[in-house]
């Protein structure tokens, strides 16, 4: 199998010169009791790389199911996110999740929303706090041996300029985790990303749960044409454009389906198709916090 086919091999270079790996295993509403079995069985199936987050409230049983797997872990690609109502205690967030993972580093970490809250009163933002200072704590992490790399979530491009032009922002994030599928595929995001030297990891690379794109009849014309899942061409739509994927899963039959994309591909006239679907829904918007992280700049 050539290099060119072998996709689940494939990594993205960071500035940092780390190599990211094109898919990964999500856990968000991995749920306590299952999140740990579906680490292990991923591992032992090839990924080796899990997205996880503290707000999740999973890193603990996420760490369980590395150690689990006995692959060694710098073997591996673990991501893990800034809570929301942490930005004030950066060191204390990457030290409890430390923990909770039961590693020493991680190889990313990611501003989870740019989105200060309150930590005494999560329906209000800090009024002398924003996310570039968020920002200044975070790049103090790199050289700690804490953390190989920084990034942030759900960054759109006007508060990407707000933090690149700011002049205490001397760290590019490296990675900017945005959500990304055929119904939201933020093309002029993901080309401003590029331009800047930001890579991107696809989320909710499926469409989340219950995903409509299932019903979606150009994918699934696509999928039984190819003798694959819709869900594979989801994947390897995403991964062919240049991102990574962390498809989310806590079936190990479709944990492992998920990872089956060697030795095949889309063509170019596929991956048109789908980065043409007319139909638009987003998983996760900003109505459940109280400040404004969307301003309509992504499409
Ligand atoms: N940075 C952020 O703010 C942010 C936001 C959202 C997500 N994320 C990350 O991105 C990851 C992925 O996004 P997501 O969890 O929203 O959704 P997703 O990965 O797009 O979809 C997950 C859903 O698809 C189902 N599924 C997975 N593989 C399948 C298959 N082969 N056939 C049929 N159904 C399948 C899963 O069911 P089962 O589990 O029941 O198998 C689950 O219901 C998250 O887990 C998280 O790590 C980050």
């Amino acid at each position: 199998m050539s290099q060119h086919n072998a996709h689940t091999k494939k990594t993205y270079t960071l500035a940092s010169g780390d190599k990211m790996p094109a898919i990964g295993l999500g856990t968000w509403q991995s749920g306590k009791g299952q999140v740990g079995e579906a680490v292990k069985a991923a591992i032992n199936a090839g990924y080796r790389y899990i997205d996880t987050a503290l707000a999740y409230g999973n890193e603990a049983e996420v760490g369980e199911g590395v150690k689990a797997s006995g692959v060694p872990r710098e073997q591996l690609w673990i991501t893990t996110k800034l809570d929301n109502p942490w930005h004030k205690k950066v060191q204390e967030g990457i030290d409890t999740s430390l923990k909770n993972l039961g590693m020493d580093y991680v190889d990313l970490y990611l501003m989870h929303w740019p989105c200060p809250l309150d930590a005494n009163d999560t329906s209000k933002v800090y009024d002398d706090w924003t996310f570039i200072d968020t920002w200044r704590e975070m790049q103090k992490l790199v050289g700690t041996g804490k953390v190989r790399n920084i990034g942030v979530s759900n960054f759109d491009i006007t508060n990407l300029e707000k933090l690149l032009n700011d002049p205490s922002c001397k760290i590019k994030p490296a990675v900017n985790q945005i959500e990304l599928h055929p119904n939201n595929p933020s093309k002029s995001l993901v080309r401003y990303c590029g331009e800047k030297g930001i890579h991107c990891t696809g989320y909710s690379c499926l469409g989340s749960t219950d995903s409509p794109l299932y019903k979606d009849p150009t994918l699934l014309k696509l999928a039984e044409a190819k003798g694959k899942t819709p869900q594979q061409c989801l994947l390897q739509w995403g991964i062919q454009n240049g991102w990574d994927v962390i498809p989310k899963s806590v079936t190990k039959e479709r944990i492992e389906a998920n990872f089956d994309l060697d030795g095949w591909w889309l063509t170019d006239e596929e991956v048109d198709q789908l980065d043409n679907l007319k139909d638009r829904f987003k998983v996760c918007g900003d109505d459940w916090l109280p400040i404004k992280i969307f301003h309509g700049d992504h499409e």
